[in-house]
Parts: C-alpha cells; sequence; structure tokens
C-alpha cells in the first residue's frame, strides 16, 4: 500500500440508541470558568461531578489527556451517562467521540479485542492538510448542447474574476454537477479541479439588480479577483478507524455505511500508522485524541480490562471515560471481586468521579425538564406526586412514567397530566422494588435458576427449558 486514502463522504451513526433518553441535555452547563450552574444545558444539580467533568473537559480540549482513563461511578439513575453525553457535547463536533456500551463488544462477527481496537481508533482524528486546485469565479454563461439521443451532452462554462475570463469545456460529470447545483449565471461558484466537486459560494453583487424576486436566504458575494485557478489550503478530519477500513478492503468506505467492516489485519493498521506518523512529522495532519465513553463498563471481563490497560499506552491512544453503578463486585472472568468490578491495576490508572442521589428540588426540575422535552404538560399535582415517586424509586423510573401517563391522560381526552393518570401509570407499571416484592410472593410460579416452575398448585418435576 502506497498510497493511503483519506477521504470519506459520510460517517456511519453508531451509539444513537444511548441518546433518546438523554435529548434534554446539550452540555455540561458550564459557565466560561467551567463553573458548572446550577441549570443549564438541561443539566442540574450533581454540581461536584459535572465539575470534574469540566476539569476533564478542559484538559481534553488543551490536548493533555490522552491515555487515561476517567471512572464515573455512582447508584443507578445519578446521571453518569448523562454527564457523559452533555462532555460530548461540549467538546463540539471536532473532537471525536465515540460511545458504546460494554456489552456491545461481544458480538459474534468480531473477536473482542477486535471490537474494541475498532472503537478505539474511531475516537482518534486525524486533521490532514491538502493543498487542492480549484477554480473559483462568476459563472457568466453555461451553455449545454444535448445529443438527440439524449445520452452524450456537452457544454460550455464561461467564467469569469474581475480580472479575467476564460471557456471551459464540459463534459458528461461536470454538466451533472451544475445541473444539480442549480448553477446559473450571475451565481459565484468554486470547483475543486481534483475531485470536480463544485460549491456554490453565493450570487455575484454585481448581478444583484437583475434579480427582483429572490429568497431572503439568498446570498450576495463579491466577484472574485485575480487568477481564475488558485491553489487553496483545505483540512479534512476523520477517525484513524476510517482510514483503516477505507484501505483495508475491495469495497473501501462502503463497508462505513453498513458497518459490516470485518476483523482489519494488524499489517494495514501498522502501515497506517506509521504514514499518519510521518504525515505529522511533515506538519501534514494533526493528531486529534478524542474520547471513548464505555457505558455499564462492568459488563467487560478481565480480557477485555487487560487489553484496555495495555491500549491506553499506545501512541494513539483516546481518553477512555469509563461508567459503573456497580460497587465491590466481581470483574467478569475472574473470581476474585474489587472495587466497581474493575481489576486494580485500571483503577489505579483511572481518575474515579462520583454521583450522588439527587434532593428533591434537583428530581423536580429534571423531570420538568423531560416533561418538555416530551411536549407533555404536567399539572403541580402530578409533578410532585412523580417527583414523590422518583425519590422513592429511581429517577429513571419516574421519567418513564411520564410518557405512559401521558398515554393514560389522552384516552381520557386530556390534554394535561394529572395525579389521576400518574396514579394509574404507577399502579400499572413496576419499579423494580416492587418488581422485587412480587417476585419473592411468587417466586414459586417462575422458572428459577434449576429450570424449576410450579404451574398452578403443584410442584413440577419436570425440567423445563429456559432460554
Ligand atoms: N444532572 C442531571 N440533569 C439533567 N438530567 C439528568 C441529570 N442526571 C440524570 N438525568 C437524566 O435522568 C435519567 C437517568 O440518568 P442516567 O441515565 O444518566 O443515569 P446513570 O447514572 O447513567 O444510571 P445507570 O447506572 O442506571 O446507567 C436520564 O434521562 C438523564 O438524562
Ligand atoms: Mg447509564
Amino acid at each position: 500500500m502506497t498510497t493511503i486514502s483519506t477521504k470519506v463522504e459520510s460517517k456511519d451513526l453508531n451509539g444513537l440508541s444511548l441518546i433518546a433518553a438523554h435529548s434534554h441535555i446539550s452540555g455540561l452547563g458550564l459557565d466560561d470558568n467551567l463553573q458548572p450552574k446550577e441549570n443549564a444545558q438541561g443539566m442540574v444539580g450533581q454540581i461536584k461531578a459535572r465539575k470534574a467533568a469540566g476539569v476533564i473537559l478542559k484538559m481534553i480540549q488543551a490536548g493533555k489527556i490522552a491515555g487515561r482513563a476517567v471512572l464515573v461511578a455512582g447508584p443507578p439513575s445519578t446521571g453518569k451517562t448523562a454527564i457523559a453525553m452533555g462532555l460530548s457535547q461540549s467538546l463540539g463536533a471536532e473532537v471525536p467521540f465515540t460511545a458504546i456500551a460494554g456489552s456491545e463488544i461481544f458480538s459474534l462477527e468480531l473477536s473482542k479485542t477486535e471490537a474494541l481496537t475498532q472503537v478505539f481508533r474511531k475516537s482518534i482524528g486525524i486533521r490532514i492538510k491538502e493543498e487542492t486546485e480549484i477554480i473559483e469565479g462568476e459563472v457568466v454563461e453555461i451553455q449545454i448542447d444535448r445529443s438527440i439521443t439524449g445520452g452524450h451532452k456537452q457544454g460550455k462554462l464561461t467564467i469569469k474574476t474581475t480580472d479575467m475570463e476564460t471557456i471551459y469545456e464540459l463534459g458528461n460529470k461536470m454538466i451533472e454537477g451544475l445541473t444539480k447545483e442549480k448553477v446559473l449565471a450571475g451565481d459565484v461558484i468554486s470547483i475543486d479541479k481534483a475531485s470536480g466537486k463544485i460549491t456554490k459560494l453565493g450570487k455575484s453583487f454585481t448581478r444583484a439588480r437583475d434579480y427582483d424576486a429572490m429568497g431572503p436566504e439568498t446570498k450576495f458575494v463579491q466577484c472574485p479577483e485575480g487568477e481564475l485557478q488558485k491553489r487553496k489550503e483545505a483540512v479534512h478530519t476523520v477517525s484513524l478507524h476510517e482510514i483503516d477500513v477505507i484501505n483495508s478492503r475491495q469495497q473501501g468506505f462502503l463497508a462505513l455505511f453498513s458497518g459490516d467492516t470485518g476483523e482489519i489485519r494488524a499489517e494495514v493498521r501498522e502501515q497506517i500508522n506509521t504514514k499518519v506518523a510521518e504525515w505529522k512529522e511533515e506538519g501534514k495532519a494533526e493528531i486529534i485524541p478524542g474520547v471513548l465513553f464505555i457505558d455499564e463498563v462492568h459488563m467487560l471481563d478481565i480480557e477485555c480490562f487487560s487489553f484496555i490497560n495495555r491500549a491506553l499506552e499506545d501512541d494513539f491512544a483516546p481518553i477512555v471515560i469509563m461508567a459503573t453503578n456497580r460497587g465491590i463486585s466481581r470483574t467478569r472472568g475472574t473470581n476474585y471481586k474489587s472495587p466497581h468490578g474493575l481489576p486494580i491495576d485500571l483503577l489505579d490508572r483511572s481518575i474515579i468521579i462520583h454521583t450522588s442521589s439527587y434532593s428533591q428540588d434537583e428530581i423536580r426540575t429534571i423531570l420538568s425538564i423531560r416533561a418538555s422535552e416530551e411536549e407533555i404538560e404536567l399539572s403541580a399535582d402530578a409533578l410532585a406526586l412523580l417527583t414523590k415517586i422518583g425519590q422513592e424509586t429511581s429517577l429513571r423510573y419516574a421519567s418513564n412514567l411520564i410518557s405512559v401517563s401521558q398515554q393514560i391522560a389522552l384516552k381520557r381526552r386530556s390534554n394535561t397530566v394529572d395525579l389521576p393518570d400518574i396514579k394509574r401509570a404507577y399502579t400499572l407499571f413496576l419499579d423494580s422494588d416492587r418488581s422485587v416484592q412480587y417476585l419473592e410472593e411468587f417466586s414459586s410460579q417462575f422458572i428459577d435458576d434449576n429450570g424449576q416452575v410450579t404451574i398452578g398448585e403443584k410442584k413440577n418435576d419436570d425440567k423445563m427449558e429456559t432460554d
């Protein structure tokens, strides 16, 4: 492989499912000094953890923290995932952010280490600077001759700057491009000479008077000066993983759309690493360490953890943020217990952020933010009861009741969710505590770990299959 391609047209849409419950969050809600505000960008309370996340945000932005691990630990529904999502949004689109749930690593198609390698490399951005040649000017005239059979097209494009004017012969591809972009005389356009990509920059000021019916969004620009052909520095950012995929198989970037990338050979990655390091030396590329967020990290096993330990020391390492709600628990794949179910050596490398339970006021505020995010109107009584439920069960359970209660309210043709709707929803859907209670009461009617179950009154001795 001598040349390495880095152009991708579109990015895959991974990890969308993690976001819906957090759609109200648009950042960490920090002020200019990175101090958390009580209620901003959809984020409420959890001040200490958000402050810590703010410090990490700053370090990531300064490129100082690659190769480190952060663990967000705390009880269920205390905003661990929410904080990671907020961090991702505060980072902006330039810094790669990959979110996965621990269990996603276990798939039939990829080995655990391959799956982890891919997500690690998805979290490293490479900003590539390239000189491109462009033609930029104001369109004077486009002339297209269609052949009678309709197949072959020919044409001419007259284009000018304030200093010169040239006529270019057009082939099929350029004609299609111009038609697709709806380029007309008077438009200022830019054509990438290598790819033939046409970009409309706006309408020329000199032609402003020629149009009397124009939308408010019409943009006017000056007719360019000087030469028609220019060299321009273009910058694009891709992830290491994207470079791997484009250069690894015949189907190239198409695999990015299907997500079916298969295993990528180690030698391909080595060549790419060498090339990227070279580009960095030459000042052609810049490496942007991004963030790999592994939610529910206790789902990983000991092999994954030791892989992470090693990968953190790699030249191209992102910052790894993990979240877990486990206390002292067994590390999968071993018989020993450790804090948060993480092996001690990985814990040792991690800085730990704790989240804690919410106060009544915070729960009320978060629930009302969720309701307005889902465009659901709650009466004051309904919100008060929901808050109480949130305190006694969990924030997530209360939050889930919002949309269920709305369905119940709609059934009695009301647009506002009121007290009885919440009560009804509460009796229809159990929270985990009541579910446990129920299980304890009726345990014999469920299939147990040994496949034993009692149907009706008598004990069933036949083993039933569980799946
Ligand atoms: N501080 C907060 N501000 C606004 N919304 C929050 C906050 N904390 C949590 N939420 C919302 O409450 C719900 C539950 O929080 P989240 O899923 O982040 O909990 P978690 O700590 O990841 O829980 P688990 O351990 O079960 O994964 C989500 O919808 C989340 O967006
Ligand atoms: Mg979570």
